[in-house]
């Protein structure tokens, strides 16, 4: 999409982090934003300062794990602004610790926000673009989708699905011919919410055998806040690349090469048949 001016962006989990940025960047490209969220105090604001910023901007209350939600923030959009032209499935959360610890309620949350929430978003979406053969869809992925890091075993497969489903898209597209272009966004760490994602647990899928951190879980995740506040990206350098990305039809965005040497290795276990080697932690990735 060389014109972005004028046209119509959607974007979930569009209240904080990378969701906000992307809708900052669009706003400046001259779109008009949607922007879709669960957290209504953060979804006001947002919209506020966006509209202070000067932008046509939207704020829709939205689960994406919830069909309906996601078919009725389609109608919101289209009454407001009409036909969509850019869609980012962005909206996610993330969980940590080793699989035999995972609940089946941690399970239902991620799967219902990662993978549904895009299922969703295309239901609600996709048709359309198609239709009219413009557009571009972004689906926010993550390194994670092409790494198995241990304790992120229930976020990795989410995330993995999620590329799945952006390059299948990607692949059917442009065998068909379609204007519709696709972006898999592959971030590494970036300074954003995400590490709080609890605040947006619903109370029927709560973590019902949590226990309260010991003194060392508080000092690491101390110490890995304090990380991620000095060399993560910022969450306006992503978006500055996924808005190239959709005026340019580049598909594979990776945040930076952090990890790129993790996904490597794991390709060549795959051609080589060779078992999985001992894991590092995506944190070791990061910062060695
Ligand atoms: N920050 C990172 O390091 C990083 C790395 C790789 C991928 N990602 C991905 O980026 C995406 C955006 O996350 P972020 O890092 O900006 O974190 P964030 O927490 O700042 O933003 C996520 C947004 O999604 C919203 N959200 C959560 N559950 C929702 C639901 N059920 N329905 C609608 N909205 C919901 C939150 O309210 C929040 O505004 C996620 O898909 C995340 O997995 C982030």
């Amino acid at each position: 999409m060389t014109d972005l001016d004028r046209k119509v962006a959607v974007i979930t989990g569009g209240a904080s982090g990378l969701g906000l940025a992307f809708a900052q960047r669009f706003a400046i490209a001259g779109m008009k934003v949607a922007i879709a969220d669960i957290e209504e105090p953060a979804l006001d604001a947002a919209v506020e300062g966006l509209r202070d910023a000067g932008a046509e901007v939207l704020g829709v209350r939205c689960d994406v794990a919830d069909a309906r939600s996601v078919h009725d923030l389609a109608a919101a959009v289209d009454d407001a602004f009409g036909a969509v032209h850019v869609v980012c499935l962005n909206a996610g959360v993330a969980l940590s610790g080793p699989l035999h610890k995972q609940t089946l309620a941690d399970w239902q949350w991620i799967v219902g926000v990662n993978l549904m929430g895009i299922v969703h978003g295309l239901d609600a979406f996709l048709p359309g673009l198609v239709e009219r053969d413009e557009g571009h869809v972004v689906v926010t992925a993550s390194v994670a989708g092409h790494t198995a890091y241990p304790s992120l075993g229930p976020y990795s497969a989410t995330k993995h699905a999620a590329v799945a489903i952006a390059e299948a898209l990607y692949n059917e597209q442009a065998a068909a011919g379609s204007n519709v272009g696709v972006t898999a966004l592959c971030p590494g760490f970036v300074a954003t919410g995400i590490f709080d994602s609890a605040r947006n647990r619903p109370e029927n899928l709560a973590d019902a055998l949590a226990e309260p951190p010991t003194d060392e879980e508080v000092a690491t995740r101390e110490a890995f806040l304090e990380m991620i506040a000095t060399e993560a990206l910022r969450p306006s350098q992503v978006a500055e690349m996924v808005h190239d990305a959709v005026r340019d039809g580049t598909f594979w965005v990776f945040s930076d090469d952090r990890h790129v040497e993790n996904i490597g290795n794991r390709h060549d276990e795959i051609r080589t048949r060779t078992n999985p080697t001992e894991g590092r932690t995506i944190t070791q990735d990061a910062v060695d």
